[in-house]
């Protein structure tokens, strides 16, 4: 079986001129679709030795500066960034038909904006962020779960917990946007963002 799908037309003159607003608005719409985890992004990273590696993350704010993420100093990714700060994102939402596309540079938030989102966090998140490292082994589950119960003693719920250093946000500055959406016959359309002085240049491209 063929399925057609296909979202609404675009305008190209109805886009924003501003890439960030434009993602706000297909931000807007998938919070609005039925789709269970609209901020769920895609963060492609790549290693010291060149090994592409790619993985969900949850976008948890986004405006002039960039689209923030939260995550472990001591993963994987963080290392990656760390050597080769370029990344790239996608978001997908299924009940829209569409799809964004965004490079860019990561870099870490200061940790005085960290500990701002680590304080609206569950506590039990908290502690779990504490206790794990992230990506490294473990033998079993109860191993981390006995040490997040250790951690309760230390602080109880309702304590301010602290942040740790090695954890936190980064904020990916952008460099380019794509924002594509199906149309019928697979002859979809597609809108490239490039930064231009003073702006961004928008770019029409083929299927
Ligand atoms: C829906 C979903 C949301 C996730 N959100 C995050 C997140 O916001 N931050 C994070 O560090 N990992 C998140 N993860 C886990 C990552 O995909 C990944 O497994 C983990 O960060 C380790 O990645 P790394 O070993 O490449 O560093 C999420 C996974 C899923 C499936």
């Amino acid at each position: 079986m063929t399925i057609d799908y296909q979202a609404d037309a675009v305008d190209p003159g109805e886009l924003d001129e501003d890439p960030i607003l434009e993602l706000g608005k297909w931000y807007e719409m998938a919070r609005g679709s039925g789709d269970m985890l609209p901020e769920a992004m895609s963060l492609a990273t790549v290693s010291s030795g060149g090994v592409p590696s790619v993985r969900i993350v949850l976008m948890r704010g986004f405006d002039a500066r960039g689209v923030e993420f939260f995550t472990s100093y001591d993963s994987p990714k963080a290392a990656d960034m760390q050597v080769n700060p370029k990344v790239s994102l996608a978001f997908h939402w299924k009940p829209l038909y569409r799809q964004i596309r965004i490079e860019g540079t990561a870099a870490r938030l200061d940790p005085t904006e960290s500990k701002i989102y680590w304080d609206t966090r569950p506590h039990g998140s908290r502690l779990a962020a504490i206790v794990s490292t992230q990506s490294a082994p473990v033998d079993t589950w109860e191993e981390l779960a006995n040490q997040v119960t250790v951690l309760e003693k230390e602080y109880p719920e309702g304590s301010d917990v602290p942040l740790p250093d090695t954890w936190g946000g980064f904020r990916v500055a952008p460099t380019r946007f794509e924002f594509w959406l199906s149309r019928p016959s697979r002859l979809h359309d597609r809108f490239q963002y490039d930064p231009v002085e003073g702006g961004w240049s928008i770019t029409r491209l083929q299927p």
